[in-house]
């Protein structure tokens, strides 16, 4: 009996209206557009303004165009994982909503939480789940409403961040596609660098918190910065070594969408034609776990069955990884 491979079969995406300009930002705080451009590659994001409205409604959103386009009967998903960093609350299940409302009424469902690795760290979970055998039909959801935690007179960290959600089907493939290999790693002591530091079970919002903006994210740039550019690079590379493939092996590279300078760093490193690196961070900016899908959905178009994609990402914690997985469909 041949091995039973976890592929992608299906994508989806959700991005809210309203789009944050570079020339928006620079009436917020003390930027400019050059600056933002040259140091980062974005120009805008798009903000989910709308009161009351969560990461389940980007989810939901992402999921239902995926389920439009193709048809799926959504009572035939066993699994909807929603991999997020800002769920809609503490102790509800983000998940669990979203495939209620989706009418995903046959699944289980959870949310998980690994930054901006949570969806790489989904596409690992939900493989094991299809490679067992144990289930056919996985919704994996990348979904983030960053705006909602970040302070629009820091601008260390709002010119970065934005709200997005991407959203892929994994079932079994006898072809040998899908997902082929992974490294996967983390590293707590990064924590200090990268966190909303108020308003979880460590230190749980106070008013005197809330008013010293100690809810929001603090990042130390530099440090991330220079932490994600060695630590990508280096899985990437450990990840080709390990499948002996060559620069000109790979079709795709889908790297987490933080900073431009990264990624073009972790290019270079493997000398990999520009053409092949996928782009969209100058539209969204950094939409932490729906990074990755966002870039499958714009690309979606391009890419080839048999398409050898190197994913890789970087985020709090620290996490962070590269899979490497071959496209299973022509769209
Ligand atoms: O998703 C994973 C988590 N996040 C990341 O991976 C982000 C990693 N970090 C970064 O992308 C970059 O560190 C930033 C974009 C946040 C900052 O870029 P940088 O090149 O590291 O800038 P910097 O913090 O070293 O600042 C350089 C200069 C400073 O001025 P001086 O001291 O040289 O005079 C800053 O004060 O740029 C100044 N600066 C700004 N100027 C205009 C910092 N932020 C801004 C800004 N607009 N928004």
């Amino acid at each position: 009996m041949s091995k039973i491979s976890a592929a992608i079969t299906a994508v989806g995406a959700y991005v809210p209206e309203y789009v944050l300009t570079n020339q928006i930002l620079e009436t917020l705080v003390d930027t400019n557009d050059e600056w933002i451009t040259s140091r980062t590659g974005i120009k805008e994001r798009r903000i989910l303004k709308e009161e009351g409205k969560g990461t389940s409604f980007l989810a939901i959103n992402a999921a239902k165009d995926l389920i439009n386009k193709t048809g799926l009967n959504p009572k035939e998903i066993d699994l909807v994982i929603v991999a997020t960093a800002s769920p809609d609350m503490k102790a509800a299940s983000t998940a669990a909503y979203t495939a209620t409302q989706i009418g995903a009424t046959n699944a289980f469902s959870f949310d998980l939480e690994a930054a901006c690795s949570s969806f790489l760290f989904g596409m690992s979970t939900a493989s094991s789940y299809i490679e067992s055998g144990r289930y056919k039909k996985i919704l994996l959801i990348g979904a983030d409403k960053n705006s909602s935690f970040i302070d629009y007179t820091d601008r260390a960290t709002c010119i970065i961040f934005g709200d997005g959600a991407g959203a892929v089907l994994f079932e079994p493939n006898n072809e040998g596609l899908g997902l082929q290999d992974e490294y996967l790693r983390s590293d707590g002591d990064g924590r200090e660098f990268l966190q909303a530091t108020y308003g979880g079970s460590s230190y749980p919002s106070t008013p005197e918190a809330v008013a010293e903006g100690k809810h929001f994210v603090f990042q130390d740039g530099k440090t991330v910065f220079k932490n994600a550019v060695f630590n990508m690079a280096d899985v990437v590379v450990k990840i080709l070594e390990r499948n002996n493939l060559t620069k000109e092996d790979i079709s795709w590279l889908a790297a987490h969408q933080a900073n431009k300078r990264i990624i073009d760093a972790t290019a270079n490193r493997i000398d990999l034609d520009k053409n092949k690196v996928m782009m969209n961070i100058e539209k969204y900016g950094n939409t932490t776990s729906a990074t990755l899908p966002l870039l499958l959905n714009d690309y979606e178009s391009q890419l080839k069955k048999g398409d050898k994609i190197i994913f890789a990402a970087f985020g709090g914690g620290f996490t962070w990884g590269s899979i490497y997985l071959k496209w299973a469909y022509n769209s």
